[in-house]
């Protein structure tokens, strides 16, 4: 069922690297690695800052930006804040939503996750929302509540046609950076289950059709092996995406997935 129907998507999270020069250096090096790729959806997810390098960098490419966050307000009295429709204007197609580090570090809530989610649609933007469990919650065997709450929060008020739009990343937060990956196992079976909560929310051909990311220390070596799960439908990259050759060869693996 898997390929026909839903899009691959490998996206990178560049989280808080690259300066201007560095952003450009790593775009033009991966461009002529992936000029070819056709059947997957490329991504960059980059800092405020380096968008507009980031969108000169890749126009006419396959290369899609993405921004890292947005704020749920149109605009206003937010400082430091980015609106949708700031990132919408300048060209930019995607948005990670509810990251874990924005959950961790920056006291964001599902609700504000469902604000956010709901501003970015209302841009034109295509969210990336991610979910995921703590180790903790894992080891006490509550990751399907866990998934299922966040599910139903995040995309509360969102509709089939919306959803069409969106993007689900499971990132296990105790995956994050660490080193520990899920297993291909875990990935699919957390996925499964994302997408069977979507199909109890919205039917299960709106669900079938919903591209399911993993996230998590994904990197050149497990790639495949991840990816070639019928509910893991691409990745969202941290560490990997940095390193154009690692990133093309995780862009292969979903080409092959
Ligand atoms: P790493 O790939 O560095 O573990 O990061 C994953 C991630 O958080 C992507 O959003």
């Amino acid at each position: 069922m898997k390929k026909n129907v839903r899009k691959a998507i490998i996206a990178g999270n560049w989280k808080m690297n690259k300066t201007r020069p560095e952003a450009k250096a790593l775009l033009e090096e991966l461009k002529p690695m992936v000029s070819d790729v056709k059947d997957v959806e490329i991504v960059a997810c980059v800092p405020f800052t380096n968008l507009e390098t980031a969108l000169a960098a890749t126009a006419g490419t396959n290369i899609k930006i993405g921004a890292e966050n947005c704020h749920f307000e149109k605009s206003g009295a937010f400082t430091g804040e980015i609106s949708a429709d700031m990132l919408a204007e300048m060209g930019v197609e995607y948005v990670v939503l509810g990251h874990s580090e924005r959950r961790q570090y920056f006291a964001e809530t599902d609700e504000t996750v469902n604000k956010r989610t709901k501003a970015a649609l209302a841009a034109g933007l295509k969210p990336i929302v991610c979910v995921g469990e703590l180790l903790w919650e894992r080891e006490c065997n509550i990751t399907e509540e866990v998934i299922a709450r966040q599910i139903k929060l995040d995309f509360f008020n969102v509709s089939a046609e919306e959803l069409k739009k969106c993007v689900i990343a499971y990132e296990p937060v105790w995956a994050i950076g660490t080193g520990k990956t899920a297993t291909a196992d875990q990935a699919e079976e957390v996925c499964a289950f994302i997408r069977a909560t979507l199909a109890k929310l919205y039917g299960a051909d709106v669900a079938e059709t919903i591209t399911i990311q993993y996230g998590g220390s994904m990197n050149a070596k497990n790639a495949a092996e991840l990816l070639s799960k019928t509910n893991v439908d691409g990745g969202l990259i941290g560490g990997a995406s940095l390193k154009a050759a690692d990133f093309t060869t995780i862009i292969t693996a979903a080409v092959n997935g």
